[in-house]
């Protein structure tokens, strides 16, 4: 059991038949209990997960105890609880949002009909193939972040990292829930193979690109959060949209702890911005790394990496999968019920991006096979409001730069743009001048050397490293100087 007999607790009102069950050895709100086969199941997977946890999660810090929110029940606004836990006491467990009741598809062919409590034979395939890449990026950022504890620049900073590591281990359960329970046999081994596939194997690597390199260092780990948690956000919300009503209940509560994550990532790059913004002014200078910040200008180079990666994320720009997955209904828009049109879509065109003669330009093909870059656009519009943040932070300093998000075409891998070269400011060059120039928009291997040159731990309460600002307010309520971990 968890330290806090709060984690127990029931809200009066709430609806009884959702409540989170703590008594269990995996905490649930879908009635583990009533299905023996199934919970024998889990219960046989949980100590490979606990053994995949103590081997690739945190390094270090498993005996350490933890500030931590749990969730306690699936109620907007009222389902966390904080408590100073163990890691590996972590209660993970199966939680979905309530269902709505006579729920009906809400785009598709099967527009208008009710969703599924079952999967359908016919798009079984497809359903398992989205859920095990969903499930796959989950464990795969915990790898990728692994050593990030031992530089964290505060207690404060440390606790941020290990809630969102605790909670992308609770994505994977809610995955791992879909394949045993829906899935059988299949499922049972998708599962497995989960635990087997590592960040950056060679052998065995994770499914996506960008859950293959390690996160090095803080700054990368806030880009990492605020950028690839957001493409995150994006494909759980386009799932929580889905005809299978269980796969959308189970993404709808996702994303709530999903923001959480984005947050860390905001706010952590806002208060490098703004430590860097503050030695700026001091020294009267633009070159601030003898004074131990970090410059604007090796900050953009990690937004373009980061950005431009995270783009690749969404997929090519036409889709003829994901019209597939759109007109079956396992896959949506993002806040697809907003949208007013006949949430069919093949009657209608779309721009979307194109290489065409050696430049980017754009072309029109039917909505459907664009829903890719829709979500991309949406993403897109969305990074853009913090990068505003930021520059409000350098503008509150009086410093004229400003920090951007470089064109959707430069630095791609993957669609129309992959094998191109093209310019932050979307100007296409040839291979030589980008061998020579994209030292000047990537991170250099000596930009990587200095950002970890500055990454000694700081684990005293209420102390910061020199190279980025304290949050403007702590956890919970609690002030910065709380003692958000117990080292041991
Ligand atoms: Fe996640
Ligand atoms: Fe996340």
């Amino acid at each position: 059991m968890a330290p806090d007999s709060g984690l127990g607790l029931i809200r009066k009102g709430f609806d009884m038949s959702m409540a989170v069950d703590y008594g269990q050895r995996i905490p649930n709100n879908v009635s583990l209990h009533s299905d023996r086969r199934l919970q024998r199941a889990l219960e046989s997977w949980q100590p490979r997960f606990l053994d995949w946890w103590r081997e690739l999660g945190p390094d270090g810090f498993q005996e350490s105890d933890v500030y931590l929110r749990t969730a306690v029940s699936i109620e907007p606004g009222g389902w966390a609880n904080f408590a100073h836990v163990k890691m590996p006491e972590y209660r993970w467990g199966i939680f979905l949002t309530g269902p709505e009741k006579d729920r009906q598809i809400g785009f598709g062919e099967e527009k208008g009909l009710p969703v599924w409590n079952q999967v359908p034979g016919q798009h079984r395939a497809d359903l398992r193939r989205l859920i095990v890449t969903q499930g796959d990026t989950e464990p795969a950022s915990v790898e990728q972040q692994r050593l990030l504890g031992r530089m964290a620049p505060s207690l404060y900073d440390l606790r941020n990292l290990f809630q969102v590591n605790v909670e992308e281990g609770r994505h994977l359960w809610a995955m791992v829930y879909l394949l045993h329970a829906y899935f059988g046999r299949d499922g049972r081994d998708e599962a497995d193979l989960i635990l087997e596939r590592h960040a950056g194997d060679p052998d065995r690597p994770r499914i996506l690109g960008a859950f293959n390199e390690l996160t090095p260092d803080w700054l990368a780990f806030y880009m990492f959060t605020y950028f690839t948690d957001r493409d995150g956000k994006y494909q759980l919300a386009s799932l929580a949209e889905s005809a299978f009503d269980p796969l959308a209940r189970t993404c709808q509560f996702m994303l709530t702890e999903e923001a959480h994550h984005m947050f860390v990532g905001e706010s952590g790059v806002k208060r490098i911005v703004q430590r860097s913004a503050e030695l700026m002014r001091e020294q009267d200078s633009n070159e601030i790394r003898a004074f131990g910040g970090i410059d604007l200008a090796t900050i953009q180079r990690y937004i373009n990496f980061h950005y431009s990666v995270s783009l690749d994320l969404f997929g090519g720009e036409r889709s003829s999968n994901a019209a597939a997955y759109y007109s079956a209904g396992l896959k949506g828009r993002y806040n697809e019920a907003k949208i007013n049109d006949d949430h069919v879509l093949t009657k209608t065109l779309q721009p979307v991006p194109e290489w065409r003669d050696g430049k980017p330009s754009t072309t029109e093909v039917p909505e459907i096979n664009a829903l890719n870059e829709r979500l991309r656009q949406d993403f897109v519009r969305d990074c853009e409001r913090g990068v505003a943040r930021w520059n409000n932070v350098l503008e509150g300093h009086d410093i004229s730069a400003r920090l951007y998000l470089p064109h959707i075409a430069f630095n791609r891998r993957i669609g129309t743009f992959a094998g191109g070269y093209v310019t932050p400011e979307g100007s296409s060059i040839d291979e030589r001048d980008w061998t020579e120039q994209s030292r000047n928009w990537l991170p250099t291997d000596e930009d990587k050397a200095f950002v970890a040159s500055i990454m000694d731990p700081v684990t005293e309460r209420g102390k910061i490293a020199n190279w980025i600002a304290p949050p403007a307010r702590g956890i919970d309520s609690r002030s910065f100087d709380y003692e958000y971990v117990r080292l041991v």
